[in-house]
């Protein structure tokens, strides 16, 4: 087992963004996480990697407890994770928004990094060739050089992923990466995560698409008012009438309306 939340719960003042979540994600799944707005998905996530710590209740990350962790500890065990608004450094170029990201895997202190000792320099051209490798997996190598805001959104969202698989995490949390991309750059993501489990990397994934949740994830869980709503396979959570009730038919009148 990867990841394993234990009857986590999450206020905020009086409002109870996550009430008694309890879920495992196993080794190389896609694991889904869906629910209409608001209903604590994001929390979810900022509760993993401790920006905020629960209330209640336990996490654990490859069996040890994580709960309690700096959110830098957390990276460094292997948990990283991309923002549901694109947070990059949108002055710098392509390569170094990658390689900014593979800085928590760097061994140097300051001692050595002021001296650039062998060692270091030869950290420097392995970081570097991983950095070229990620934008290759990506598809983004032929930008290596371009500023981060010059690119389409749809290519920043992946620029986000390669710069989280650059800490080599072996769980990626994924904040609604496909919102705002159009069917094509929504079909490359789609691939793109594919060959991130390829990797080894197990991924928890909030998304809206429906068609591609069902698609792409392996097992899925439902919030639905900070609590779980249902389980399952994307089969299973298709056909479950309290989701259907609360959510993915109400996404449909949304879209009517
Ligand atoms: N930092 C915060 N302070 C106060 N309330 C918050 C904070 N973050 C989230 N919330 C509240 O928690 C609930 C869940 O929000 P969120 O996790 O962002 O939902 P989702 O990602 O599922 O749309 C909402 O009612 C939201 O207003
Ligand atoms: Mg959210």
């Amino acid at each position: 087992m990867v990841l394993e939340l234990k009857n986590i719960t999450k206020n905020f003042g009086g409002i109870s963004a996550l009430t008694d979540v309890s879920f495992q994600i196993n080794e190389g799944e896609i694991f889904g996480l869906i629910g209409p707005n608001g209903a604590g998905k994001t929390t979810l996530f900022n509760v993993i990697t401790n920006m905020f710590s629960p209330t209640s209740g336990e996490i654990s990350f490859l069996g040890e407890k994580i709960s309690g962790l700096k959110p830098h500890k957390i990276t460094d065990k292997g948990i990283c994770r991309t923002f549901q608004n694109i947070r990059l450094f949108s002055q710098m170029s392509v390569l170094e928004n990658v390689l900014v990201g593979g800085h928590c895997r760097s061994k140097s202190g300051v001692i050595k990094s002021v001296l650039r000792t062998k060692s270091q320099r030869k950290e420097e051209t392995n970081s570097h060739d991983v950095a070229l490798e990620l934008l290759e997996l990506v598809g983004l190598s032929k930008f290596q050089d371009s500023i981060a805001e010059n690119l389409a959104y749809g290519q920043q969202r992946r620029l986000e992923i390669a710069r989280a698989l650059a800490s080599n995490p072996k769980l990626l949390l994924l904040d609604e990466p496909a919102a705002g991309m159009n069917e094509t750059e929504t079909e490359s993501l789609f691939d793109l995560i594919k060959k991130v489990q390829k990797r080894g990397v197990t991924v928890l994934l909030i998304e809206h698409d429906m068609p591609f949740v069902m698609k792409l994830c392996d097992r899925i869980t439902v919030l639905n008012f900070g609590k779980k709503l249902a389980e399952g396979t994307p089969a299973e959570i298709q056909n479950n009438q309290e989701v259907i009730e609360a959510y993915l038919g109400a996404e449909e009148d949304d879209e009517i309306a």
